[in-house]
């Protein structure tokens, strides 16, 4: 028996779960932890809230509200998707736990002590306006490798992690001024020093998957740069040094160090020792767009440390929907918490495995998620599972049949329900939960094939033999169903098993072992049920109609007229417009709003209109907008108009120039 220590990515605590957390990372882990807790290995599976840092800053920023209640509001969101998606999690901590500063501030100490982590002068990013430094996520800009949009930590196209200084044409996302540059000083780790070693983990682990190698060796081969670990931020675990007031732990130091908090209130509940799964085998599922911190930071600091390195990071591509990136801020997104409202998690659970392999992209789409419903879980295990436990109840009493002088069609059938176990389990062992569920629905359709070719609705009155032959092999397909259907759909194989009056799917190799003749099964109930287009057409035009709603209604507190009275917005006519330079959504427009001079207006629209079609139109204009920057052209107000169309809101021909919307 071998003890595991599995690993969740931490998801920031500024947002409930969508499909992608569950694509990515929770469903894949969970399957793994299902699986080999059934093969009889100990299994610790852990995760925490990752309430630091800038996404909870600048959501509660945005608010008005502290960063904690943010973090809570959403630590209890996560906490109820995650459960509603019966992922067998051993433990769920906060970063914000007592027991998790201490264990960050140890092991930044013990780092500092060991001279790995030294003070570093540096130029940082500073928002005059602000009067604040503006750390990774408080500045956006371009992308130095790709050109890409980007964050201050990281650039979602290429993914590459970056320091905010890094960016081109850097903005704070505050207030949009261009920030400057302003000494202050910080803490670095001498990841530099760790290269040769992060070489030989990433070359000489054959387990690793091809995108982890092949990022980390593109990486590593561009050669590694000491790493800043502290920010000049409120929010934060203060750095454990007499002389850092003020300098907070960069998230992505003590985030990885959550696993460790995790799995160490754990051993407080439960008496067991954490370290020993931690040395025996260590596996973190993570998302794609982690690989570089996973890869690269985190076996940096644990070799810093003198810690045993992961055995297997496994980072799930990105999904996307319906053929569109998904988007939280513009809504294009699936919530877990009205997935479940509507469907069972297994059916998710289910689409989201089968759909593409974990290291592919893939996308959701509710059309696909109708049609492998229907004609999958529906048409091919439901029905072979009803129908098989329909017949041995109205023709044999509800008692597994005996199985005498087999045909070669049997045996051949036989030997495929024998061999899906070891099948499936290899290709769960080897991280192919896509390729295990193809195994089983393999089997699963030979069984309706076996079943209308042997007819047991006609033998059954000619030859008993061979009917009572079909029916057994039949149900013991079903009970391997169930054990290997279970780390996918727990609920469904929960359901079968009671169907077919097994206590318990705990161990895999007894799905080997055949049900005797003569056991007895419960009545069937039908366990999976077609989906009709109505209710698919229902759920698109929902997902169309709540695009670009307001970004999370737990947020969404009425106005008073007097705050709405703070807005001033004003009859204008655009006198001119043009491109901006290697932006494709932006234009420049100089608008008149009856003052002594036009205002000059950075626009989102030239997707939508060409700047010639805005000549001489009239708008509405938001016109005490703080100016802001925008591909470093200053911006003095917002044109009114729809996201999603770009729809102009135009006011009637008798609106006058420069009056206010009141
Ligand atoms: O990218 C993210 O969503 C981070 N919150 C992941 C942290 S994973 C780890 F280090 F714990
Ligand atoms: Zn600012």
């Amino acid at each position: 028996m071998s003890k595991i220590f599995i690993s969740c990515a931490l998801p920031y605590a500024n947002g409930p779960c969508h499909l992608g957390h569950i694509r990515s990372t929770y469903l894949p882990a969970d399957i793994y932890a299902r699986y080999n807790r059934m093969i009889g290995n100990d299994v610790l599976m852990v995760c925490a809230t990752d309430e630091h840092g800038t996404p909870i800053a600048v959501k509660a920023d945005k608010e008005n509200k502290k960063p904690i209640e943010i973090s809570k509001r959403y630590h209890d969101m996560i906490v109820r998707d995650v459960k509603s998606m019966n992922i067998s999690l051993d433990n769920f901590t906060r970063t914000t736990d007592k027991a998790h500063y201490e264990i960050a501030q140890n092991f930044f100490k013990d780092l500092y002590d060991k001279n790995l982590i030294y003070r570093q002068d540096l130029e940082q990013l500073y928002c005059d306006n602000c009067e604040k430094f503006l750390p990774d996520r408080y500045v956006e800009g371009l992308c130095p490798v790709c050109g890409a949009e980007a964050r201050g930590d990281h650039c979602e196209k290429c993914g590459k992690a970056l320091e905010p200084t890094e960016l081109d044409e850097p903005h704070c996302i505050t207030c949009g001024h261009t920030p400057k540059i302003k000494e202050t000083y910080q803490y670095a780790f001498k990841l530099s020093e760790f290269e040769n070693t992060l070489k030989e983990y990433i070359n000489n682990n054959q387990n690793l998957p091809a995108n982890v190698k092949n990022y980390a060796s593109n990486w590593l081969a561009e050669g590694l740069n000491d790493w800043i670990l502290t920010r000049d931020m409120d929010w934060g675990i203060p750095v454990p040094l007499d002389e850092a007031k003020g300098k907070v732990l960069y998230v992505w130091i003590e985030a990885f160090l959550g696993y460790i908090s995790s799995a160490s209130q754990w051993s407080k509940k439960t008496s067991k020792k954490w370290e020993e799964y931690w040395n025996d085998y260590v596996v973190h599922f993570i998302g794609k767009d982690i690989i570089y911190h996973h890869s690269i930071f985190w076996p940096g600091l644990l070799t810093a440390y003198g810690c045993k390195l992961p055995d297997m990071i496994y980072a799930g591509e990105f999904l996307s929907l319906e053929g569109e990136k998904m988007s939280t801020s513009k809504n294009w997104v699936i919530w877990i918490e009205d997935f479940v409202k509507d469907y069972e998690p297994d059916l998710l659970r289910y689409y989201l495995t089968i759909n593409a392999p974990l290291n592919k992209d893939s996308d959701f789409s509710w059309d696909d998620f109708q049609r492998r419903n229907n004609d999958e879980l529906a048409d091919v295990v439901g029905n072979f599972l009803h129908r098989t436990f329909v017949f041995t109840k109205k023709s044999f009493e509800s008692k597994i049949p005996e199985y005498n002088n087999p045909t070669a069609e049997d045996e051949e059938f036989r030997q495929a329900i024998e061999a899906l176990p070891d099948k499936a389990g290899k290709h769960i062992s080897n991280y192919e939960f896509r390729e295990a569920l193809v195994e089983i629905f393999k089997v699963a359709k030979k069984g309706n094939k076996y079943f209308n070719d042997q007819e047991p609705w006609k033998t059954v009155k000619e030859d008993k033999t061979k009917a009572s032959n079909c029916l057994y092999l039949s149900n013991q397909l079903a009970k391997t169903l169930a054990y290997t259907l279970k780390p996918f759909l727990p609920t469904k194989a929960d359901k079968i098993a009671e169907i077919m009056n097994i206590k318990t799917l705990d161990n895999w190799e007894d799905a080997k072992i055949p049900l005797p003749s003569g056991h007895v099964i419960n009545k069937a109930k039908p366990l999976f049920k077609k989906i009709e287009d109505k209710e698919i057409e229902a759920q698109k035009a929902k997902l169309k109609e709540n695009l670009n709603e307001k970004e999370d209604e737990n947020m969404s507190d009425l106005i008073t007229i007097d705050q709405f009275d703070e807005v001033v917005i004003k009859i204008g006519e655009i006198k001119e417009a043009e491109k901006i330079e290697k932006s494709d959504k932006l234009l420049k427009l100089q608008v008149d709003i009856g003052e002594d001079k036009t205002r000059q207006i950075v626009a989102g629209l030239a997707k939508f209109y060409s700047p010639e079609e805005l000549i001489n139109r009239k708008v509405c204009v938001v016109a005490n907008l703080q100016p802001a920057k925008l591909f470093n052209t200053l911006s003095e107000g917002m044109i009114l108009a729809t996201g999603e169309t770009g729809a102009l809101l135009t006011p009637d021909e008798n609106a006058k120039i420069g009056e206010r919307i009141q």
